[in-house]
């Protein structure tokens, strides 16, 4: 599975990015609009710090003539960028257009198995469905998530599904067992991913025994290699 971080920030994709297990970024324009900087500076930024990562950055255009202008003018920002283009009529034409080609699109918004079909045929490179913003209207985001790869096993369609609006790491958890190829996730979920208290305890614990045997054990490294304590 790919992790993505769903963030246009760029301290948090700078510090996800360290730990070299993140595959790309997903912002949209509510996360741009946080950032309070030029769109084409912050993504170009975002695109330098995940170079071998792919950048999903959305047009904001709802007619298909200007997705299409707004499409090819953010593919042509930086090779690892995916257009984001919502998922309506317009948005299907413009993809069809692009796919042609040779953009990559990731249809955004996506919230039933027929819209994932729709844009699977038209060549979607991603497909997002939003998972969390279906639980919160007492949907099974998990359900809709399902029933994209159901539909499309029996077609090997090469469109990546990618988990979308998901709020904590069960939802990742759970998106992984069912086998979608990307979950995008915020920086606070991403962060969760690694905690566990019993790893917190037992790190505690053999800490403490070593120091209590540290006139016997010496130390690992020579005093020269040895880092300072944190
Ligand atoms: C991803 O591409 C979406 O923009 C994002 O996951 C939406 O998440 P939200 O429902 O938490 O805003």
């Amino acid at each position: 599975m790919k992790f993505f971080l769903d963030t246009a920030n760029v301290e948090e994709i700078r510090q996800a990015a360290s730990l070299g297990v993140l595959d790309g970024v997903t912002t949209n324009p509510t996360l741009a609009a946080k950032e309070k900087k030029p769109f084409r500076e912050l993504i170009l930024e975002i695109c330098g710090l995940l170079p071998k990562g792919v950048v999903n950055a959305e047009v904001v255009s709802t007619n298909t003539e200007g997705m299409l202008r707004e499409g090819r003018e953010l593919a042509s920002w930086a090779p690892n960028i995916v257009v984001k283009i919502p998922m309506t009529p317009d948005g299907v034409r413009a993809l069809t257009v692009l796919h042609g080609e040779g953009i990559r699109v990731n249809v955004t918004l996506v919230f039933s198995p027929s819209q994932a079909l729709i844009v699977a045929k038209a060549g979607a490179y991603f497909v997002s469905p939003f998972l969390g913003r279906l639980d919160d209207i007492s949907s099974d985001g998990m359900a809709l998530l399902r029933d994209i790869l159901a539909v499309y096993r029996p077609y090997n369609f090469s469109t990546e599904v990618l988990a979308a609006s998901l709020r904590h790491p069960m939802h990742i958890v759970e998106a992984a067992k069912l086998g979608a190829h990307i979950a995008t996730m915020p920086f606070k979920t991403f962060e969760q991913l690694f905690k566990h208290p019993l790893t917190d305890r037992g790190l505690e614990a053999f800490l403490k025994d070593w120091e209590k045997a540290r006139e016997t054990l010496g130390e690992i490294l020579e005093p020269a290699a040895r880092p300072s304590r944190r």
